[in-house]
């Protein structure tokens, strides 16, 4: 019955980390998956996050009851909250629809699921280069994709013209998955100019603007920096077309295994009446039941309890700085390094990328050797999770660095 099936290679990112696993050399540097390490080099379990599992379980009401198909609605509400911003006029005009999903990768998935169902025909673009998982979250649902450009290699810059052109020769209404902020796996983000011209051009031809946030907090340390292209998409989309956002809390609270994140669909002004609303929630319902019957309760309590304790806000806000902040000393340490080797090449855009990432500009071959020769880990694209970094790594990947670029 199965001789037909094909086998496929391990998945690009996580084939890393088991590679990087089954590795029995002494010295070794894991610069593959996204997850924040500290500075020896380990998961990092937020204080704020150790606090509200505390209080999680210092309350007598607490259970393992299930929560409703839709999530929790103390995660739901206030997550939208943190990404519209508390004075968002969507959220006060109540048309914004949130519903809790697995993460951000749920999150995509309800969307793909809903756009299959009742907009089969839209294409969705996508930034090339993107998250290594968008295109098959999409094509697994029979969507098709195309992209647009993003990333200019010569110059290691933001390719706004292709950009813009592609969302100019886009047929009209199409889909337009957009990274909020600390793009993956560039860490390069349009400016807040940019932002402008490509919401513009959007709305200019009526697209869909979806927003992938999964790095909120990663960029600038500020929650409200970093959600400013989806403000300004739900601001200026507001009478052209909804606005969906697939908002992940895996990173910025480093509950990567909670699987904790939302959906939010902003609809428009004109769909501000009684029925389109609680329709689109039934069906997004709808897709949650048959797949996952309800999401998962423990994570969402612990960042419904972050996102609603003042005092624990206040602590989870300084947690991200302390990543962000220990991320951007790491970049200009192997920038600096690589400056004092003299390793051939200009290094400075590792210190001008944002987020978790650095696309380093190492071709395939360079990141092979780096792996066989000097078991420093990274993506084939030459991405590298600059969180993998540390005071006592750092010189030692510059070195490994200098010797690939010279082979
Ligand atoms: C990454 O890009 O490394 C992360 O988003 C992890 C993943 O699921 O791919």
């Amino acid at each position: 019955l199965f001789n037909s099936i094909e086998l496929l290679p391990p998945d690009a990112l996580f084939g890393i980390k088991q590679r990087y696993g089954q590795d029995q050399r002494t010295i070794k540097v894991d610069l593959g998956i996204g997850a924040y390490r500290d500075d020896n080099g380990k998961p990092w379990v937020l204080p704020s996050v150790k606090d509200a599992e505390k209080l999680i379980h210092n309350d007598s009401s607490y259970n393992h009851e299930y929560l409703g198909i839709t999530g929790l609605p103390t995660l739901t509400s206030n997550a939208a909250k943190i990404i519209f911003g508390t004075q968002s006029e969507a959220l006060q005009e109540d048309r914004v629809i949130s519903v809790q999903s697995l993460s951000g990768t749920g999150a995509l998935h309800i969307s793909a699921k809903f756009f299959s169902k009742f907009f089969p025909d839209k294409l969705v673009y996508l930034s090339k280069p993107t998250w290594a998982n968008h295109m098959a979250i999409f094509e697994n649902q029979g969507l098709k994709t195309a992209t647009y450009p993003y990333w200019a290699n010569e110059t290691k810059s933001l390719d706004l013209d292709g950009f813009l052109g592609a969302i100019q020769n886009a047929p009209e209404g199409s889909v337009f998955v957009l990274h909020s902020c600390a793009h993956n796996p560039t860490g390069l983000d349009p400016t807040n100019k940019q932002w402008v011209q490509i919401v513009d051009a959007i709305a200019s031809k009526n697209h869909i603007a979806l927003f992938d946030t999964a790095y909120q907090g990663f960029a600038t340390g500020d929650l409200d920096k970093d959600a400013y292209a989806v403000r300004l998409g739900v601001e200026k989309l507001s009478t052209v077309s909804p606005v969906f956002v697939c908002q992940s809390f895996a990173k910025n609270a480093g509950m990567y295994g909670e699987r904790v994140g939302c959906f939010h669909v902003a609809l428009t002004k004109q769909a501000q009446n009684k029925t389109i609303k609680p329709a689109v929630t039934s069906q997004l319902a709808k897709i949650i039941r048959s797949e996952v019957s309800n999401p998962p309760a423990y994570g969402a309590k612990i960042v419904a309890k972050l996102l609603g304790t003042p005092e624990l806000t206040e602590q989870w806000h300084k947690d991200m700085v302390t990543m962000s902040s220990r991320i951007t000393k790491m970049r200009h340490a192997l920038r600096d390094h690589l400056i004092s080797l003299g390793t051939p090449g200009n290094w400075d855009h590792i210190v001008n990328q944002c987020g978790m990432f650095s696309f380093t500009g190492l071709t395939p071959q360079m990141v092979k050797r780096l792996e066989e020769t000097h078991a420093v880990y990274l993506v084939a694209s030459g991405r590298a999770s600059i969180a993998g970094l540390n005071q006592g790594n750092v010189e030692y990947v510059a070195k490994a660095i200098d010797e690939v670029v010279r082979f």
